[in-house]
């Protein structure tokens, strides 16, 4: 087990290259399933959510190769629906996307419930309404959900809540279902784009996505294809926050600016400058930064996977900025570690009051998910002193090498193993 280590006060200059989307990847490859011959997935991100999927992919018979680490072979003429209701897909909570690829594809799934990260309920009743609508029967026994059908047959399927995990689930069980499938209400994130994207490309036809309603003709059969993915935005967000926190001149390679116009807009208005040229974006921050608030919400809105690294930048900021996310309200287990190393935040009605500036102090803090880690990271790079972040396994399931990545950009970040005590007290904190 190891530790990230981050000396603050180094501050950020030059340029961060941005890998592939994770909340793609993590789709694209158990999309690939759905083809019966080879799919090549290219500018994949090197992290340990997308290899445990390319595992999984094994596990159920289909054959996989690296490229370079980055380029995925799949080859999915072996597969069968082998059940998977332990193990490996525990782990990550996008293995729910191997319930839609192989119910589309065999007409049956066995997948145990989903992992991942603790954001409080996460509920998958929208991702099982779609697989009904679509004629399967759905059945939850011992903690795996078991998908049957005799045939998936097309329907109109509203969603209650905007899902970004129910509205590609859907797509892929009904990419091969008899008739046309129309999702109403439909999540509109940029990756829904790039899953409907690589099932075009294997021959699905799809209209509308990236809008509320999503038209799907079923066709029989998908064939292999190559894709490329799209940048991360998330990642690409982290970094910018991490400019505009700790950066002189930071120029951001590798993203798609348009995908960001909700937090470069609110940045801007904290008095962060930001250019824009296609695929790259330079940021500055001024020299006083102007606290705001933001809500999260569905895309294009503020997006809440941001939101935990921007209560960091917050603390820098003058005045007093709220952070109120309505996706998941209980997204909210990084405040008491940033108060740990000085911030002032109070926690009121699922709001979190972020009051500024505050010098951070170094201090030994914990990643409880994905992007609290990042925060926690963002954190060190502007505290006093050394900060030490444990619960790495969050961080590198969603960043590829972050602290090679900030090491380039001048920070003093790196990772040591933990002691044995250290082990014991972490396991049981
Ligand atoms: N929801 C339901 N029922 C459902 C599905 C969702 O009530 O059947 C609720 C959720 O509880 C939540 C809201 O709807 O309040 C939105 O959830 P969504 O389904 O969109 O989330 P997700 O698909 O499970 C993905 C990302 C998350 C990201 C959310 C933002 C993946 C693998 N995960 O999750 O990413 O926060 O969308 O909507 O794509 C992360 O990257 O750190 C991360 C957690």
């Amino acid at each position: 087990m190891q530790k990230i280590l981050v000396e603050g006060g180094h501050v950020l200059n030059g340029k961060v290259r941005i890998s592939g989307a994770k909340n793609s990847a993590v789709a694209l490859v158990p999309a690939a399933i759905l083809a019966d011959s080879r799919v090549t997935l290219e500018g994949l991100p090197n992290i340990s959510d997308v290899y445990t999927l390319a595992q999984l992919l094994e596990e159920i018979g289909g054959s996989v190769s690296w490229d370079a680490g980055q380029t995925l072979h799949i080859n999915p003429e072996n597969m069968i629906s082998m059940p998977l209701p332990n193990g490996k897909v525990k782990k990550l909570r996008a293995s729910y996307y191997f319930m839609g690829a192989m119910l589309g594809k065999f007409k049956e799934a066995v997948i145990g419930l989903p992992g991942g990260c603790h954001l409080g309920p996460r509920p998958i009743d929208q991702h099982i309404k779609g697989f009904e609508a679509l004629g399967a029967e759905v059945t939850n026994e011992q903690g795996a959900i078991y998908i049957r059908a005799k045939e998936l047959i097309g329907a109109r399927i509203y969603l209650d809540v905007v899902s970004v995990g129910a509205t590609i689930n859907i797509m892929l069980a009904a990419v091969k279902a008899k008739g046309r499938t129309v999702i109403e209400n439909a999540a509109k994130e940029p990756e829904i784009i790039d899953v409907a994207t690589l099932l075009t490309n294997m021959g699905a036809k799809i209209k509308g996505a990236g809008t509320d309603v999503i038209r799907i003709d079923g066709v029989p059969t998908l064939h292999g294809c190559r894709h490329t993915i799209i940048p991360d935005r998330i990642e690409a967000g982290t970094y910018i926050i991490a400019a505009a926190a700790a950066g002189k001149e930071v120029v951001i390679d590798n993203v798609i600016p348009q995908h960001l116009e909700s937090l470069l807009a609110k940045l801007r208005e904290m008095g962060v400058t930001i250019k824009e040229s296609d695929d790259q974006l330079y940021v500055s921050p001024g020299k006083k930064l102007k606290s705001v608030d933001i809500k999260t919400l569905v895309y294009p809105g503020f997006p809440t996977d941001l939101q935990q690294p921007f209560t960091t930048l917050l603390t820098r900021a003058y005045d007093t900025g709220v952070v109120t996310d309505t996706i998941y309200s209980a997204r909210l287990k990084h405040i008491d570690e940033l108060r740990r190393m000085n911030a002032t935040i109070k926690v009121e009605g699922g709001s979190a009051i972020v009051t500024g500036p505050v010098e951070l102090e170094g201090a030994k803090v914990k990643a409880s998910d994905l992007r609290a880690g990042a925060a926690l990271v963002i954190a060190g790079l502007i505290a006093n002193g050394i900060t030490e972040i444990t619960g790495l396994e969050h961080i590198d399931r969603g960043y590829e090498n972050m602290t090679k990545k900030l090491t380039n950009l001048g920070a003093k970040i790196w990772r040591e193993n933990m002691t044995e005590e250290e082990i014991r007290q972490f396991q049981n904190s």
